[in-house]
């Protein structure tokens, strides 16, 4: 049977980077696999975080997911930390993971900042939690972006050196899932970084929970350059921001970027932002709005999750069962 694990930090609010280049796509894989979508809130706890804010964060993450259609009732969403599990079966894969796999890990090098002595241990050690979530689970596939493939590849190597330390084929080796044409969405005021939660500007990403007045002020102030839009995709490349005005356009009108671009082909900025802006609103309302239904009933949100983690905790159960007997414990 093909299972999928996946999750999202609640660090923050979600943006349109992680709608189009992650959750859109999870929408697709239920039809087709048994899916696990994780609220991963211990991840979260590797950076400093307002414990408040945070509680905040989870249930906003989790009716994000609800909101952009995975359907509660025929897939597992949770918090990581409603299920043990994830943090005892972490632990002992630590103790079967050499500190050198960890020390290649390019994130944390990124993640430290520049007195990594000072960084946490949880932030070392993050990699390994994150092949706890998924083997946890014995799940077969993960869809994974760009920034998350080195990661994937130790889940791997630790499920590997488990199996062949007890002589026993506990964990399946799980398989990156490939999204098709996986949508890169960068920063709205800076076309060669990615649009990301931690962009310490608000008007760098559009938050799924921004309303139509919002979205249209961002998208305003979104970078650009003087020049019309042009006819090619060549020299729509050579232009970092205008590119990612149109890939958006692109993935939210689900039209190739080709099409996308010769609708507007010689356009100004401000007529091109002013459909883009129309489209976005078009696009995100419906989430947004739903969200908001979702937050204004905590208590069903949180009955929502609460079912999730009960049947999440048997499967794990059944897991930790096994591991702790092979393992001895
Ligand atoms: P962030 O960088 O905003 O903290 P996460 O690391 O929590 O985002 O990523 C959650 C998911 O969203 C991952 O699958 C990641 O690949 C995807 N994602 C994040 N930012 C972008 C982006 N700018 N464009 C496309 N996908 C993104
Ligand atoms: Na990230």
């Amino acid at each position: 049977m093909n299972r999928i694990f996946s999750g999202m930090q609640p660090t923050r609010l979600l943006h349109l980077g992680n709608y189009l280049g992650a959750l859109r796509n999870w929408v697709a894989l239920q039809d087709q696999y048994e899916c696990i979508f994780c609220v991963v809130d211990l991840h979260a706890l590797t950076l400093p975080q307002d414990a408040p804010t945070l509680t905040k964060n989870i249930r906003a993450v989790a009716a994000a997911y609800i909101a952009a259609g995975i359907d509660p009732d025929r897939n597992l969403i949770y918090n990581q930390s409603a299920v043990s599990g994830h943090s005892e079966l972490a632990w002992i894969f630590s103790c079967h993971t050499p500190m050198g796999w960890l020390n290649r890990m390019t994130q944390f090098k990124e993640k430290a900042g520049k007195q990594k002595d000072m960084a946490a241990l949880g932030l070392y050690a993050y990699p390994v939690l994150m092949a706890a979530d998924i083997l946890l689970y014995k799940a077969t596939h993960v869809p994974v972006g760009e920034d998350q493939k080195q990661h994937l590849e130790l889940a791997r190597d630790i499920a590997g050196a488990f199996n062949r330390f007890y002589e026993k084929d506990v964990f399946p080796l799980p398989e990156p899932q490939i999204l098709g044409e996986a949508t890169r969405v960068m920063s709205l005021r800076d076309g060669t970084k990615k649009m990301s939660k931690s962009d310490e500007s608000d008007y760098s990403r559009i938050n799924l929970t921004d309303d139509a007045d919002a979205i249209a002020l961002k998208i305003r102030k979104a970078k650009t350059d003087p020049e019309p839009l042009p006819a090619t995709l060549e020299e729509l490349a050579k232009r970092a921001e205008a590119d990612n005005l149109v890939t958006i356009y692109a993935a939210l009108e689900n039209i190739s970027k080709q099409d996308a671009l010769s609708r507007h082909a010689g356009a100004t900025f401000s007529a091109f932002k002013a459909d883009l802006c129309d489209l976005a609103v078009a696009k995100l309302s419906p989430i947004t709005d739903k969200m908001n239904q979702l937050l204004g009933d905590p208590a069903e949100l949180d009955r929502i999750l609460r079912k999730g983690a009960d049947k999440a905790n048997e499967i794990a159960a059944r897991t930790m069962a096994e591991v702790k007997d092979i393992v001895g414990l």
